[in-house]
C-alpha cells in the first residue's frame, strides 16, 4: 500500500511496477485519476487519519505500507500501523520531527556532529532583526515548522526578510547563515540503524527560469549529478546520514524511512540545509525512473530492520530529467479546475499525475502542481528535449513551467 497521491507516489507506484511488483498487488491510497490507470486507488480513504488506515491495511491484509508525504508521518499514521504488527517505510511522528521541525533538525545535528550552516532561534520579532544583522545579507529566514515548501525566504532585501518573519513568527523563527553553493538532494533507505543511498539528484525549488521567483515544492529535478566528486555520496554518508541516524537512535526514536538530505556543497565542504523525513518531490521522479534493484524488497528491508542483509540500491546509467508543469497562479494562488489535454507516453517520457481527477471522461486539473513530465535517455541534452516536446503539447490554460531543468549539465 502506498500512502499519498502525489506525483511522488505515482513515480513510487510506477518504479514499484518497473522493479517487479504486479499492479494488481498495489493499493494508493488515495491516489488521483493518473495513478488509477497504473494501480488501484482508494479515493475516498483518508491518508492522514490513522485509524482509518490501520483499519483498512488489517482488513486488505497490507504487508507493506509505504507512506509518501509528511502529513500522514505528522499525524502519525506509521506508529498506528506498526503498533498492528505492520510493516512500515515511515518514520514515527517522533522521528519525522526532524522535517517538521527545523530546531529539533538543528539538535540532532549539533548531538551527532554534523556539518550545517550557523542558525539563531528566535520567538521575536527583535530577535530576528538582531539575528539577520548578526549574519547580514543574503538573509535566510525560515518558518520553524511545515510550510508546503513556503516557509523559507532567501533575500537581500532586509524590509522582504521581516516581513516573511512576521508572517510566520507564531510558529518560531530560525534564521541561518547564507550558504553559496550547488544544491543537492541525497536519499537514504534507513532501517533505524542501517542507511543505504539512493542516487543523488538536483530539485529546482524557484517557480522561475534562472532560479527567479519565490520558492515552490520544486519545479524539476535530474539525476544523476555527474559534476559531484568522487566520493561524495560516502562522504554524506559517514559525516551526515550515519550520524543523524545513530542520533535518533540514542534518543529512542529509530529512524525507519526515507532520510532525505537537504544539502549545498559549499567552498568549504558539505552543509547541510534541511532534513525531511521522507521521499522528495519531485526529486523521486528522475531517481527512482533510474533504480535498477526490485524497490519493493529494499523498502520491505528498511521497513523490517533487515537493511544490512541484503543488496545496496543500483541504478541505469540513463540519466533523467522531470519538469513540472504547473497550474495558473502557482505558488502564489490557486487555479480554478480546468480540463487538460495533450497527454502522450512511451519508453521513454513518462507522466507522474499530481493534482488530476477525471471527470465525465475527462482530465481535469485542480490546481498547484500538476503533472512531472519524466524523460531518460543516454545523455542530458537527448533527455531534455524529449521531456520539453512532450510538454510543449499538453494543453492546460494558464499552466506554466521551467525550461532551463537541467540546461547546464546538458552539452
Ligand atoms: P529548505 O526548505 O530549508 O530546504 O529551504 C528552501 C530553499 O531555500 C533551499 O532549497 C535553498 O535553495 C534555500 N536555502 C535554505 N537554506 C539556505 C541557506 N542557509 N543558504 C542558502 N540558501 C538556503
Ligand atoms: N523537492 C523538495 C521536497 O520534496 O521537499
Amino acid at each position: 500500500m502506498v500512502l499519498g497521491g502525489g506525483a511522488r507516489e505515482h513515480a513510487i507506484t510506477k518504479a514499484l511496477i518497473r522493479t517487479g511488483t504486479l499492479s494488481t498487488d498495489i493499493i494508493v491510497a488515495p491516489g488521483n485519476a493518473g495513478i488509477a490507470k497504473d494501480a488501484h486507488t482508494e479515493p475516498t480513504l483518508n491518508a492522514n487519519d490513522p485509524l482509518a488506515v490501520v483499519k483498512f491495511a488489517l482488513q486488505h491484509q497490507i504487508d507493506l505500507a509505504i507512506i509518501g508525504p509528511e502529513a500522514p508521518l505528522v499525524a502519525g499514521v506509521s506508529d498506528a500501523l506498526r503498533s498492528e504488527g505492520i510493516a512500515v517505510f515511515g518514520p514515527s511522528q517522533k522521528a519525522a520531527a526532524l522535517e517538521g521541525s527545523k530546531s529539533f533538525a538543528k539538535e540532532v545535528m549539533a548531538a551527532a556532529d554534523v556539518p550545517t550552516g550557523m542558525a539563531r532561534e528566535c520567538s521575536s520579532l527583535e530577535e530576528v532583526e538582531n539575528a539577520i544583522d548578526e549574519f547580514g545579507a543574503p538573509y535566510v529566514v525560515k518558518a520553524d515548522g511545515l510550510a508546503a515548501g513556503k516557509g523559507v525566504i532567501v533575500t537581500s532585501d532586509r524590509e522582504a526578510a521581516l516581513a516573511h518573519a512576521a508572517k510566520f513568527i507564531d510558529m518560531g523563527i530560525l534564521v541561518e547563515e547564507f550558504l553559496e553553493g550547488e544544491e543537492v538532494s541525497l536519499f537514504f533507505l534507513s532501517d533505524g540503524k542501517t542507511v543505504l543511498p539512493l542516487s543523488p539528484a538536483q530539485d529546482f525549488k524557484r517557480v522561475y527560469d534562472n532560479d527567479e521567483g519565490p520558492n515552490t515544492g520544486g519545479m524539476g529535478a535530474y539525476s544523476p549529478l555527474e559534476w559531484l566528486p568522487e566520493g561524495f555520496v560516502e562522504e554524506v554518508e559517514r559525516t551526515v546520514a550515519q550520524p543523524t541516524v545513530d542520533e535518533l537512535a540514542r534518543l529512542g526514536e529509530p529512524f525507519v524511512g526515507l532520510l532525505y538530505c537537504g544539502l549545498i556543497v559549499t567552498k568549504r565542504g558539505i552543509r547541510v540545509i534541511e532534513f525531511n523525513a521522507r521521499f522528495g518531490d519531485p526529486e523521486t521522479q528522475v531517481v527512482l525512473r533510474r533504480l535498477v534493484t526490485p524497490l519493493a524488497p529494499l523498502l520491505h528491508r528498511a521497513a523490517t530492520g533487515h537493511l544490512a542483509d541484503g543488496p545496496s540500491a543500483q541504478f541505469s546509467k540513463e540519466v533523467a530529467i522531470t519538469v513540472v508543469l504547473a497550474s495558473e497562479g502557482y505558488p502564489d494562488t490557486s487555479a480554478p479546475d480546468r480540463v487538460i489535454t495533450g497527454l502522450v507516453e512511451d519508453d521513454n517520457v513518462h507522466v507522474c499525475h499530481a493534482s488530476t481527477v477525471s471527470s465525465n471522461g475527462e482530465l481535469v486539473a485542480t490546481g498547484g502542481r500538476v503533472l512531472s513530465i519524466v524523460a531518460t535517455a543516454a545523455d542530458f541534452k537527448t533527455a531534455r528535449e524529449l521531456a520539453y516536446a512532450n510538454i510543449a503539447n499538453i494543453k492546460l490554460e494558464g499552466s506554466h513551467y521551467r525550461k532551463d531543468i537541467a540546461a547546464k549539465v546538458a552539452n
